[in-house]
């Protein structure tokens, strides 16, 4: 704008000036009468004079309270500046010019407000299905805050609605919030949380009214139904490899930790795979596999036993005090037998088919009082899962004979041509243990009995003699003996066996022979009769 001063020199001492206004003096302002400002901004208002050389500018606010901004006059423009705008420019400004006699006003309305961020969402914690969780949303620095509104939407479904109408007692920043508390349901994986905020001052223009944020729901599932899968079995051969698969639900997918739990139950981590191997498996292996699904809001767990089995062996028996007892003896017989899990013993006793008889199944099997049927095979089986061990022991019970007795059947004295049988029983052991025995000077003959009894058909007179029935074992002996006579047909004497004094006299010993006899008959004559018999028997 055009604008002309003009100085005259006049020839006199006297200097004077004349202002020549070409226009007529005017004010205006920037803005031109209101300004919105956020609190925090710097705000600057200008008051610009035209037709006027050099206008002075004043500047009061309505109430005539502090400026609180700083003002600054360069030729046509006075500029008022607030660094930051406050509460303490919440004013009308008026800009005063003059010019010369000439006075012009023109005033300012400058009105404050804050909503400088986008509402912040919190949550109490991670969204869990059915776990309730409270959600914030929160408008900070809000002025002035009765003309605010909230909306908190999960999805299109409007959780609430706030009006924060309270009168403002005191100008100041506040942040102000809604909290609304829901359970979490499988229908809102994927949906989102909207927080709204609307700050409703339709008489002043700002930008933005309203803000909004939102959030996704970040829906998580804890850990749960976790599964193991063990192949080929939690029962194992040492030596023997096994591999076991962990599964586990939740949101996000839980990842899988296998660990082993330990002496003192802490867990011994292994591996973060869901599968997983172990092989060439040692017996300190057996024990408890834990196998844990584990996400952000928690973890499920789930454990699995593994035995490693050793098959028996070293099965052993130890007899006390011996494995050949006398009748009515005690014997302990104890097993033992390495393995894992530990053996269980099995006693039994073998018959005679072959089959084993259960006994017990203590270790030790004890047999009171023996008898000799107790006699036989023992077998002690060790037996767990993983196979059988087998040891046996032969028991042997033996007795002293006792009891036994030879007879002659019809008589001891018999005619040639008879019939007799001599049988011997023995009360307590076995027929098969008796010996029958016919005695003779050459030695003695061992007869062909049957069950004890021997039977001679058509005695003739040589049969006559001493027979003799043994039973004999470890722990004694029994001894019986009978005379048997044979009497001839032709009733000739019977005191000399012919045979044995053929045998005498054919060989070669004649002459001890002879005084055999001798004595023989000597002793015959001492004791009135004569038996050959009795004299053999005296020698035994
Ligand atoms: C006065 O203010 C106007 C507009 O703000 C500007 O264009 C001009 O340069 C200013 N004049 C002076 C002397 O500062
Ligand atoms: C799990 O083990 C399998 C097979 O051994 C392997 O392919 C995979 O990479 C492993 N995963 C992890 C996470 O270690
Ligand atoms: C058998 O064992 C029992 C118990 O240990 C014991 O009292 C007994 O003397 C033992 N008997 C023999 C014959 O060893
Ligand atoms: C095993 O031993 C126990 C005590 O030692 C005894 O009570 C039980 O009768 C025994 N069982 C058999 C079958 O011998």
């Amino acid at each position: 704008m055009p604008r002309k001063m003009f100085v005259i020199f006049g020839a006199s001492n006297i200097l004077w000036m004349v202002f020549t206004v070409s226009q007529a003096f005017k004010i205006e302002t920037f803005p031109e009468n209101k300004i919105v400002a956020q609190i925090g901004d710097v705000v600057s208002l200008t008051c610009r004079t035209t037709g006027c050389e050099l206008p002075s500018f004043s500047w009061r606010t309505h109430l005539d309270s502090p400026l609180n901004g700083q003002v600054r006059n360069e030729g046509s423009n006075s500029t008022l500046t607030m660094d930051p705008v406050g509460f303490r420019n919440e004013y009308s400004y008026l800009c005063t010019a003059i010019c010369g006699s000439e006075k012009r006003e023109k005033g300012i309305q400058v009105e404050i407000y804050s909503f400088p961020k986008d509402p912040e969402i919190h949550l109490s914690g991670p969204l869990e299905v059915g776990k309730p969780v409270t959600v914030t949303c929160l408008v900070p620095d809000v002025y002035p805050f009765d003309r605010l509104e909230m909306n908190l939407l999960k999805g299109n479904h409007l959780l609430q609605n706030k009006d924060f109408v309270e009168p403002m007692e005191r100008k100041s920043l506040e942040t102000k919030s809604l909290e609304v508390t829901f359970t979490p349901t499988n229908e809102d994986i994927g949906k989102a949380l909207v927080c709204q905020a609307k700050l409703h001052i339709d008489e002043i223009d700002f930008k933005p009214k309203e803000r909004e944020t939102t959030k996704k729901l970040q829906v998580y599932i804890s850990p749960k139904n976790t599964v193991i899968s063990v192949n080929p079995s939690t029962r194992l051969q040492e030596g023997g490899s096994v591999t076991m698969t962990c599964s586990s639900e939740g949101l996000p997918a839980p990842q899988i930790f296998w660990s082993k739990k330990l002496d003192n139950g802490n867990l011994q981590l292994l591996s973060g795979n869901s599968t997983l191997t172990l092989i060439a498996m040692r017996t300190e292996d057996s024990g408890i596999y834990v196998c844990e699904g584990v996400n952000q809001v928690g973890k499920n767990g789930k454990e699995v036993e593994l035995i490693v089995q050793v098959a028996p062996r070293d099965t052993t028996i130890l007899v006390s005090p011996s494995s050949i007892l006398e009748e009515g003896s005690s014997v302990n017989m104890t097993c033992s037998s390495n393995g894992l899990p530990a053996p269980k013993i099995l006693w039994s006793r073998q018959l005679n088919n072959g089959h084993l008889q259960p006994l017990s199944e203590n270790s030790t099997l004890t047999l009171t009082s023996t008898k000799m049927e107790d006699s036989g095979v023992y077998v002690c089986e060790g037996i767990n899962q993983a196979g059988i061990d087998r040891k046996e022991v032969e028991l042997i019970i033996q007795v002293a004979p006792k009891d036994i007795q030879l007879t002659a059947f019809p008589s001891e004295s018999v005619k040639e041509g008879d019939t007799v049988i001599i049988s011997c029983t023995c009360g307590n052991v076995p027929k098969t243990w008796i010996i029958l025995k016919k005695k003779a000077e050459t030695g003695d003959t061992v007869l062909q009995s049957r069950d004890g009894a021997y039977t001679i058909h058509k005695v003739q007179l040589e049969d006559a003699g001493v027979y003799e029935c043994e039973s004999k074992n470890e722990v004694g002996l029994q001894l019986r003996s009978l005379t048997l006579d044979v009497k001839g047909r032709g009733n000739y004497q019977d005191y000399f066996s012919p045979e044995l004094l053929v045998l005498y006299c054919s060989s070669s010993l004649i002459i001890p022979a002879i005084g055999m006899i001798i004595y023989f008959a000597r002793r015959a004559n001492m004791k009135g009769s004569y038996s050959l018999v009795e004299a053999q028997k005296s020698k035994v």
